[in-house]
């Protein structure tokens, strides 16, 4: 996501924040800006592009005068990448600025509010709204102002402040999102990542959630939002700067697997309103959706696979026809597309070419096109006529995790919204979904936890020649990821078969040894899949079964099992699809393959 860096010292503050966010341009950003107490005033710096641009812009900093500021690089997600968007966002006066890493999820309901009090924005942000609302609260006290801020604030967010008329302080706050703070001698850092500051200091505190740092030249304090004061520890980091870049973990690919619970919290959390799916972005009314009589899905690679999941959810629970096609074919097969179809595409980057192509022609057919996106600004975005952003932050590794799983997300809600209005869902059974839904965070945190397991099973198929994967319905678009993310970053040749197909063909090819995935988490299909489990294992198969708990058949006659929590069966992909990514990733880790960037493989493919 977004990089935040802040300085208070003896140094002119400008060219240690440059300094500080050059080195999370790894980040990815599109954006930068800061703001610095220039002794009698807040002076704001932003530009949109690369971060020489602000750099040439301020001198190096130069231009900039003052020891005491807060800068920030930006990936969008409320409003397009430009200058005024940029941060730091300040009051009208200019006297309070911010920063802000996160998602403010009651931004609308905020704005509406200080608009109706005769405040005027100028950003399509989230985070202008904390300044303005820093501003109505102010009663001369920051503590005091950003405490009443926060208990108005939903969301994860991880924030920088300076006020014009305490020049003297640094403020920092979080909630889900990073924030930490360097401490040198007689002078403070704060920011999103460690790697921001490790040139200047290795001593470092972690802030935890809904705590306040307040930076002096002089000294450091902490207090909770109750003001009470907290005595937090120094910790040394050892990390070198290619550690740190990729927090503490070995490869992108580890740590944005690791996000996945808060991208998929994001994606989710600001969508629920009032035990209510609430989609903003798809400004079509509830009598328009319920009308829609069939949708078209197209995507690419592992964005194709989030479709054919979401074909059997949106068909079973919203009972509407799903077609769904790999964009490369979409756009060369001629599809019956009607006026008024809804077409979903569905992107990471917003840039595949193939994507983009499908999105024209399906628009030129007069359908209507709701892109899901990860990018803000990118092409699919700007040409859809509805967007549902994914906020899943920048992905760095070229295979995809915590984009898929925020795809997934974003499906999830639209499935339930579109049942809603067509009447297939209500009441108990909503309510009881909707809680399976929320829980989805913690039980993939939980499934993240258990990778010494899935290490340890990756480690005896090191060797494997080829890997098969096979499930049914749900089960076998599950299988499709995970095979994809095997063969991709490990080499090692896999397919995905949906089970039942297995005696037409496929199983002349299992031998002494083979593993074989078997992934069965939807009760109906259990005795099927036991069936082709014992198949298999005939013929001398290994098998990992991911599975749900209890399943005591499938748990014995297969050689490893990995038990998922409970859900509702249409959630599953979620929860399966994460010790499927672990299990490819430590198979690629133990043959020594670069998993972030494996052979042939661009991360955005932007030609045919
Ligand atoms: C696989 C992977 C690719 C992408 C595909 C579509 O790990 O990352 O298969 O899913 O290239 O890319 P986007 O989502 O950017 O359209």
């Amino acid at each position: 996501m977004c990089g935040i860096v802040g300085y208070i010292g003896k140094k002119q503050a400008a060219p240690v924040i440059l300094d500080g966010l050059e080195r999370l341009e790894y980040r990815g950003y599109d954006s930068a800006g800061m703001a610095v107490y220039d002794g009698s005033r807040l002076q704001i710096a932003k530009s949109t592009g690369r971060l020489n641009v602000l750099y040439n812009h301020t001198r190096g900093g130069e231009a900039l005068p003052g020891f005491v500021g807060i800068g920030h690089t930006r990936w969008a997600t409320h409003g397009m990448p430009n200058d005024v968007n940029a941060h730091p966002h300040v009051n009208k006066s200019g006297t309070i600025a911010v920063v802000q890493n996160g998602i403010i999820e009651n931004y609308l309901a905020l704005k509406k509010k200080l608009t109706d009090k005769g405040y005027e924005f100028v950003s399509d942000t989230d985070t202008e709204v904390l300044a303005h609302l820093l501003d109505y609260y102010y009663n001369g006290d920051p503590r005091k102002t950003i405490i009443k801020m926060i208990g108005h604030v939903e969301g994860s967010y991880a924030l920088g402040i300076v006020f014009a008329d305490h020049p003297d302080v640094l403020y920092g706050v979080r909630k889900e999102c990073p924030l930490i703070i360097g401490v040198g001698k007689d002078e403070y850092f704060m920011a999103s990542d460690v790697t921001a500051i490790l040139k200047y200091t290795r001593k470092v505190v972690y802030l935890n959630n809904l705590e306040i740092a307040e930076l002096r030249e002089g000294g450091m304090e902490f207090c909770t939002v109750d003001e009470d004061k907290i005595e937090k520890e120094t910790v040394t980091v050892d990390w070198d700067v290619s550690a740190a870049e990729k927090g503490g973990y070995e490869h992108y690919m580890l740590k944005e697997m690791m996000e996945q619970p808060k991208v998929v919290r994001d994606t989710l959390s600001p969508r629920i309103k009032k035990g209510e799916i609430v989609i903003e972005e798809l400004a079509m009314t509830d009598a328009e959706l319920a009308n829609v009589k069939k949708i078209f899905i197209a995507a690419c690679g592992s964005a194709y696979h989030t479709g054919v999941t979401a074909k059997y959810i949106f068909e079973n629970l919203a009972r509407v026809p799903v077609e769904v096609d790999l964009a490369s074919e979409f756009r060369y097969r001629d599809p019956l597309l009607e006026k008024n179809d809804l077409v979903i595409v569905i992107s990471q980057s917003g840039e595949t070419a193939d994507t983009i192509a499908a999105l024209r022609m399906a628009k030129e057919a007069g359908c209507r096109i709701l892109a899901i996106v990860n990018v803000v600004g990118s092409t699919i975005a700007r040409e859809a006529d509805f967007v549902m952003y994914t906020w899943a932050g920048p992905e760095i590794a070229v295979a995809t995790t915590k984009a898929y799983s925020a795809q997934m997300a974003a499906l999830y809600l639209l499935a339930m919204k579109l049942a809603k209005v067509r009447h297939y869902l209500h009441g108990r059974k909503q309510q009881a979904m909707l809680n399976d839904l929320m829980k989805l965070p913690e039980q993939i945190e939980l499934l993240l936890n258990n990778r010494e397991e899935i290490q340890r099973i990756a480690s005896r198929f090191i060797a494997a020649k080829y890997v098969f994967f096979m499930g049914r319905g749900i089960d076998y678009a599950i299988c499709l990821e995970g095979s994809l993310k095997l063969k991709e970053i490990s080499y090692i040749h896999s397919e995905a078969y949906a089970a039942g197909e297995l005696k037409h063909g496929t199983i002349s090819l299992i031998e002494e040894g083979t593993l074989v995935a078997a992934v069965s988490t939807q009760p109906s299909l259990y005795p099927k899949i036991l069936s082709n489990i014992k198949e298999v294992k005939a013929r001398g198969a290994v098998v990992l079964s991911i599975t749900t708990m209890g399943n005591i058949e499938i748990e014995k006659e297969s050689d490893y099992v990995i038990t998922l929590p409970e859900s509702n069966p249409l959630f599953f992909d979620s929860l399966a699809i994460i010790p499927l990514q672990m299990l490819a990733y430590y198979i690629a880790v133990g043959r020594g393959c670069d998993v972030d960037k494996p052979r042939n493989l661009a991360k955005s493919v932007t030609v045919e």
